[in-house]
C-alpha cells in the first residue's frame, strides 16, 4: 500500500488515474493541483470523500508549497501529470508552457530529492518519481514505422519542446544524482471528462449543437487515439514495476486520420441522436494548425512484453462509450464551458 502524491490530478489523464487508483487499488493519493482552466475536481466528486484521498491546491512552480507538501505528507511515489496540455494554447502562448512544464518539472524534481535524500531503508529504496509525457517529444512519423523509445528527440510545437525538456529534466536528475525515476510517453488519449478543446470533446459537442465541426488542414493527419483508462492501469503497472530510468511507450494501436475519427462521431450521433443527421453535413474544413504533425503512432510492445498490459478498449468501444458519456453528463459539461466549476472550486477551497 503507497501513499502516491499525483501531480495534475484534477486534469484529465491525472483524474482517471486517481479514479483507478482510489477505485481499484489500495494505495492512497494526495492530488497536487494549481486548477488551471483544465482542471476541474468535479471529474473526482465520486473519490472526493475517500479517506485515501488528499486534494493540495498547489502550483508546482512554488518551491515552498511543493515542499511543505512533502515534508506534510510523507510520500512513497511520485506520478508527475501537471502540465500544460494544448498544442494550439502552446503557439499562441508558449510562456505557461515553459513554466509549468519546465520549471515546474524542476521544481517539482528538487523537492522529491531533497525528500528521497532524508529516506532510509525500503522506503528510500522503493521511492518512485513516475514522471508522465508524450508521444510528440518524437516529432513527426511519415507513412511507415512506429515510435519506439529510442527514438532520437525531434519536438516541433512550443508544447512538445517543453515536455521533451521536462523528460530531459527527469533523466539527468537519475544520471546525475541517482534518483529513481520511471518516464512514460503516451499517444492521444480520449474518454469521459476530457476538456472541450480537444479533438473528440469538441466535435462531440459541437455537433449536439449543431455547430460547425472544424478539420484542420486536409483531416489526413494521422493520431493513435488511447482510452484514458487503458492509459491509466498502464501508469499504475509502470510506477510500480517500471524499471528506473528506463522510458515505456503507451499507446492503444489505434491509429486514424483526423477525419475517419470526425466521421466516427458522427455516424455514433446519426444513431443516438436522429433528429441532427447526418452530423457529417457539418464538418467544416479550417487553416491549418502551423508545423501540425504530420502523423503519430506507439510501438507499446516494451510495455506489453515487460507487464502484460494490453488495452481493453478498441476505438469503436472506446468512442462509443465517450460519446455516451458525453450525451449524459451535461452538469459536467455545462460545468466546464461556463465557469461555473471555477466558483464551485473557490467556494469549496476559500481560506
Ligand atoms: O499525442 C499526445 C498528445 O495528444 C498530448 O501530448 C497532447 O497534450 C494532446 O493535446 C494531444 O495533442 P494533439 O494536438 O494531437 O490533440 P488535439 O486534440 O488538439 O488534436 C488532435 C488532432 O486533431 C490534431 O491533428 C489536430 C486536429 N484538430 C484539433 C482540433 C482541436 C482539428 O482538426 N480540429 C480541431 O478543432
Amino acid at each position: 500500500m503507497k501513499k502516491i502524491l499525483i501531480t495534475g490530478g484534477a486534469g484529465f489523464i491525472g483524474s482517471a488515474l486517481i479514479r483507478h487508483v482510489i477505485g481499484n487499488t489500495s494505495d492512497s493519493v494526495v492530488n497536487v493541483d494549481k486548477l488551471t482552466y483544465a482542471g476541474n475536481l468535479q471529474s473526482l466528486a465520486s473519490v472526493a470523500d475517500n479517506p485515501r484521498y488528499r486534494f493540495e491546491h498547489v502550483d508546482i512552480c512554488d518551491a515552498a508549497e511543493v515542499a511543505r507538501v512533502f515534508e506534510q505528507h510523507q510520500p512513497d511515489a511520485v506520478m508527475h501529470l501537471a502540465a500544460e496540455s494544448h498544442v494550439d494554447r502552446s503557439i499562441t502562448g508558449p510562456a505557461e508552457f515553459i513554466q509549468t512544464n519546465i520549471v515546474g518539472t524542476y521544481t517539482l524534481l528538487e523537492a522529491a530529492r531533497t525528500h528521497w535524500n532524508k529516506l532510509e531503508g525500503d522506503k528510500k529504496a522503493n521511492f518512485r518519481f513516475h514522471h508522465i509525457s508524450t508521444d510528440e517529444v518524437y516529432g513527426s512519423l511519415g507513412a511507415e514505422g512506429f515510435f519506439t523509445e529510442d527514438m532520437p528527440y525531434e519536438p516541433n510545437s512550443p508544447y512538445s519542446a517543453s515536455k521533451a525538456s521536462s523528460d530531459h529534466l527527469v533523466r539527468a536528475w537519475h544520471h546525475t544524482y541517482g534518483m529513481p525515476v520511471v518516464t512514460t510517453n503516451c499517444s492521444n488519449n480520449y474518454g469521459p471528462y476530457h476538456f472541450p478543446e480537444k479533438l473528440i470533446p469538441l466535435v462531440i459537442l459541437n455537433a449536439v449543437s449543431g455547430k460547425p465541426l472544424p478539420i484542420y488542414g486536409k483531416g489526413d493527419n494521422i493520431r493513435d487515439w488511447l482510452y484514458v483508462d487503458d492509459h491509466a492501469r498502464a501508469l499504475h503497472l509502470v510506477m510500480n514495476k517500471g524499471r528506473l530510468g528506463e522510458t515505456y511507450n503507451i499507446g492503444g494501436w489505434n491509429e486514424k486520420t483526423n477525419l475517419e475519427v470526425v466521421h466516427g462521431i458522427c455516424t455514433i450521433l446519426d444513431e443516438m441522436r436522429p433528429q441532427g443527421a447526418p452530423h457529417a453535413n457539418l464538418i467544416t474544413y479550417v487553416k491549418d494548425r502551423p508545423g501540425h504533425d504530420q502523423r503519430y503512432a506507439i510501438d507499446a510492445s516494451k510495455l506489453e512484453r515487460e507487464f502484460g498490459w494490453k488495452p481493453q478498449e478498441t476505438f469503436e468501444t472506446g468512442l462509443r462509450k465517450t460519446v455516451e458519456w458525453y450525451l449524459s453528463n451535461d452538469a459536467w459539461i455545462k460545468g466546464v464551458t461556463s465557469g461555473a466549476y471555477r466558483e464551485w472550486m473557490q467556494k469549496q477551497y476559500a481560506a
